[in-house]
């Protein structure tokens, strides 16, 4: 609960789905747990098993599941359920490295976003630091969008850049884009919300 306008209001759930490392989640989680904030994680989905992600939710008593749904309809289904059952408001893909179904996608319309690190629609796909440091670009940086159908083409909601410097390599674009997409995906996650 959070208080507007001196009323106790319910937090908006969200669910985080990752593949890996989470920091992009613990960022989130971390602007969750501020008083004043719009949102709570109510759950994290991880399409792996043993990944520091997911033991980053459990240390913050958040509800995991562990499917690897996007490939069967029958788990499909159970997910879809399990969002619908935790009133899920809004899906935040954090570096969850599946092809959602288009079922799923017109499911959840509107209601599923992603981080990608490059500046849309610039670099969709992988690779995106290797290919910043090929064309010597002078500028790199974050994009939160939409998820629809296309890869990485939905509206974009928010999006940060940087300066590429003469000394990057691909590890060291990828330490300080990371970090600017700590401070951004929270920002877009309460800037869609705003707009429920
Ligand atoms: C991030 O760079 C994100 O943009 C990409 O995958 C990475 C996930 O990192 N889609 P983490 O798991 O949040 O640390």
């Amino acid at each position: 609960m959070k208080k507007l306008n001196g009323n106790l209001v319910r937090k908006i759930n969200i669910a985080v789905f990752i593949s890996g490392k989470g920091s992009n989640l613990l960022s989130i989680i971390k602007k969750s747990l501020a008083k004043e904030s719009l949102f709570k994680v109510s759950l994290v989905l991880s399409n792996k098993k043993n990944i520091k992600g997911l033991l980053i939710a459990k240390k913050y008593n958040i509800k995991t599941l562990v499917s690897d749904f996007t490939k069967s309809n029958s788990k499909e289904r159970k997910v879809i359920n399990i969002l619908k059952k935790d009133q899920i408001k809004l899906v935040c893909l954090a570096g969850f490295m599946k092809i959602l179904s288009n079922n799923f996608i017109t499911l959840f319309k509107g209601k599923i976003i992603n981080i990608h690190p490059s500046l849309l629609p610039k670099y969709k796909g992988l690779n995106t630091h290797e290919k910043v440091i090929k064309n010597k670009d002078t500028y790199t940086g974050c994009t939160v969008h939409f998820v629809t159908k296309k890869l990485d083409s939905g509206k974009i909601i928010l999006k940060k850049k940087i300066r590429v410097k003469k000394c990057d390599n691909k590890v060291s674009i990828q330490k300080r884009v990371l970090k600017i997409e700590h401070e951004t995906y929270p920002k877009a996650i309460v800037k869609v919300l705003s707009n429920f």
